[in-house]
């Protein structure tokens, strides 16, 4: 539970935050690269491979820090920050939640619909299933395929938005504000 006057996040959530943050990283990197940029078939396939096992291991670490920040309240802002500002951080990280289960989940359910079917590993170790009842339909693959496409933009920027936050916090109102958020 929270502790009265906190001014930090807990260490399971600083934990969370910088995994998630670097997998999300590592998504989109990869994404933009087995689309755009790889042609040799065989490391298209891997790295697809890749991704989406990743993509899972995403969602499932969002969840945990949902679950997690529902019964550890964060700190609150600072008291210098004006209200708007407060506003804007609340809905981006609230918007981050929001994303990062929505991203993963269209990626899931594009390769739940797409008629080859193939399987999704994670690392090789097991085999994720598909959503049942979604082989074949094309159009909820076009769907989702869209949908994963815009998310992703939108997170770019939201993620630019978020660096951009803390950069000012830091260096123009010279308050340490990643120490919150730091080991
Ligand atoms: C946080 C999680 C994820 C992020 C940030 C992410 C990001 C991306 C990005 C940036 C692309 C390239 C989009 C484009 O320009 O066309 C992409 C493509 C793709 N992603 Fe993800 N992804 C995530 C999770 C997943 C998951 C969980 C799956 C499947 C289980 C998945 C399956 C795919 C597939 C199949 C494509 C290729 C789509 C196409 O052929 O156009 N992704 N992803």
């Amino acid at each position: 539970m929270p502790h009265q006057g906190q001014d930090r996040y807990t260490r399971i959530a600083v934990i969370l935050h910088w995994l998630i943050a670097f997998a999300v990283l590592a998504m989109l990197i990869s994404g933009l690269l087995m689309t755009d940029f790889i042609s040799d078939k065989v490391l298209q396939f891997q790295l697809y491979q890749w991704h989406k096992a990743s993509g899972l291991v995403v969602m499932v670490l969002v969840l945990l820090r949902l679950v997690w920040r529902f019964g550890h309240k964060p700190p609150p802002f600072p008291s210098s920050m004006p209200g708007y500002e407060k506003k804007a951080a609340h809905g981006t990280h609230w918007a981050f939640y929001i994303l990062l289960i929505s991203i993963p989940l269209t990626g899931w359910i594009m390769v739940s619909a797409s008629p080859f079917g193939l399987p999704t590993l994670i690392y090789g170790l097991f085999e994720w299933p598909h959503i049942p009842g979604l082989v074949g339909m094309e159009w909820v693959e076009e769907l989702a395929k869209d949908g994963h496409e815009i998310l992703t933009l939108v997170i770019m920027i939201l993620i630019g938005l978020h660096i951009a936050g803390a950069i000012k916090h830091t260096l123009i109102d010279k308050e340490n504000i990643l120490r919150r958020m730091w080991f």
